[in-house]
């Protein structure tokens, strides 16, 4: 099968489901391949790496959108969005990054441990009553939406009772970060949107009648200070801090229970050793990463992994084929949280690299010790479905019991 008719079979559904041959398959043909007239997809970690760090690589821009989705501009919601800083280059990125990184500093988020620790509890408790008499319930809506949700929802000074609202719209808003969209799913996408960009134009009025100790307020003053926000930037911010904030951590709860739980004798010297905690939830990350991959184009003509990607291409960087290149690491379709090497890409590279990567990791950590301490029963009942999206890799439903 030539590079193009895989990456073909990548976005078809059966790729959505299962990637991991698709991306063996590219791979054997070098770490950088050419999937179709300017188009480019990497599977080699240090040339992922090396792209994501380059400032010759761009993320994608009004022209760019112009280009592959030419109706974004009618959706006003959408294109609201746009303007965060994860779709932004340098100077704008700079600038829209540090006003938000102040609430992500290493001590900010060891202080928000006991914060995670007692949402965690409180889901646990909930599910072993609802799962008495061996139950079935579903992980994904007990467990691994509700706890990133109400995490970043405390950060951001979301009120608890509107939680249950995003669960859809964020669903609906993420079908923009496919590789391939349809009109149908554009749609929807924009449903999502105009939702969310909604909400968060209420809650910014409510902050600025009545300023509180939370993220949404430190970016109203910024904006209302002067010229560090536009309006624009400061919703569409909002938007993408809630989003990632929880459909990524939801899926690496949702993947990475999986993983434990068809792994029994590794999650039970993790459930007896919980100190191991960080290099289990990378090797999870690793193993099936919740963002399979970005996109950046090339501002010039450069090259990587022997390959020359002309000024102008489109460069998919697959972020979970990376994860699992055996230059890097031995044996990679295997589970193995004592990895000499880890450092996934799961969390990207350079100025975009996560910035919620510290609250993401700590959520995993207590989270999946916490469960196999208080749940040592817990197995997986019927059949798991996954969801048919490729970016964003998880589960729709994750049916288990607890003992
Ligand atoms: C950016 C993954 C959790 C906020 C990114 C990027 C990746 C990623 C791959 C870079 C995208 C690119 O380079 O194009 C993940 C994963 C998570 C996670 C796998 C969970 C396991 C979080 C959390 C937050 C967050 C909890 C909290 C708010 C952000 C933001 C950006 C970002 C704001 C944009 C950074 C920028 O553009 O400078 N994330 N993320 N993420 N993430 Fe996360």
């Amino acid at each position: 099968m030539d590079p193009a008719e895989t990456f073909a079979t990548l976005m078809s559904p059966e790729g959505r489901l299962d990637p991991y041959p698709a991306y063996e398959r590219l791979r054997a043909h070098g770490p950088v391949v050419q999937t179709g007239p300017g188009v480019y997809a990497v599977t080699g970690y240090p040339e992922v790496d090396e792209l994501l760090r380059d400032p010759r690589m761009r993320v994608s821009d009004d022209q760019w959108r112009d280009m592959m989705l030419p109706q974004w501009r009618d959706s006003p919601a959408l294109s609201t969005i746009a303007r965060s800083m994860l779709e932004t280059n340098p100077p704008d990125h700079s600038r829209m990054r540090r006003l938000a990184a102040g609430a992500f500093t290493p001590r900010r988020i060891a202080a928000m441990r006991d914060v995670v620790a007692a949402q965690a509890d409180e889901l646990i408790e909930a599910m072993a009553s609802a799962g008495r008499g061996g139950r079935p319930v579903d992980f994904m809506a007990d467990f691994a939406y509700p706890l990133p949700v109400a995490v970043i929802c405390a950060l951001l000074g979301v009120p608890a009772a509107d939680r249950p609202l995003f669960r859809r719209w964020a669903a609906d808003l993420t079908g923009v970060l496919e590789p391939e969209i349809t009109w149908d799913e554009l749609v929807v996408a924009d449903a999502g949107a105009t939702e969310l960009v909604g909400y968060f134009t209420e809650l910014v009025a409510a902050r600025r009648r009545r300023p509180a100790d939370d993220l949404t307020t430190a970016l109203v003053q910024a904006h209302d200070a002067g010229d560090r926000l536009t309006g624009d930037e400061l919703l569409a911010n909002l938007v993408v801090l809630l989003v990632a904030g929880f459909e990524t951590t939801t899926n690496l709860l949702g993947n990475g229970l999986a993983v434990l739980l068809a792994h029994p004798a590794a999650a039970d010297v993790l459930r007896r050793h919980p100190e191991h905690a960080p290099a289990y939830v990378d090797e999870l990350l690793r193993y099936d990463s919740p963002v399979q991959l970005t996109s950046r184009t090339s501002s010039e003509t450069l090259r990587a992994g022997g390959v020359e990607l002309p000024a102008g291409s489109w460069v998919l960087l697959l972020l979970g084929a990376a994860n699992r290149d055996p230059r890097r690491y031995p044996d990679p379709a295997r589970f193995d949280p004592w990895r000499a090497l880890l450092s996934p890409l799961s969390f990207g590279a350079g100025p975009h690299y996560c910035l919620g990567a510290g609250l993401a990791r700590l959520e995993g950590q207590v989270a999946f010790t916490r469960l196999l301490h208080r749940l040592p029963a817990l197995a997986l009942s019927g059949t798991p479905r996954r969801r048919s999206r490729l970016t964003l890799r998880g589960y729709e439903t994750l049916p288990v019991t607890v003992g």
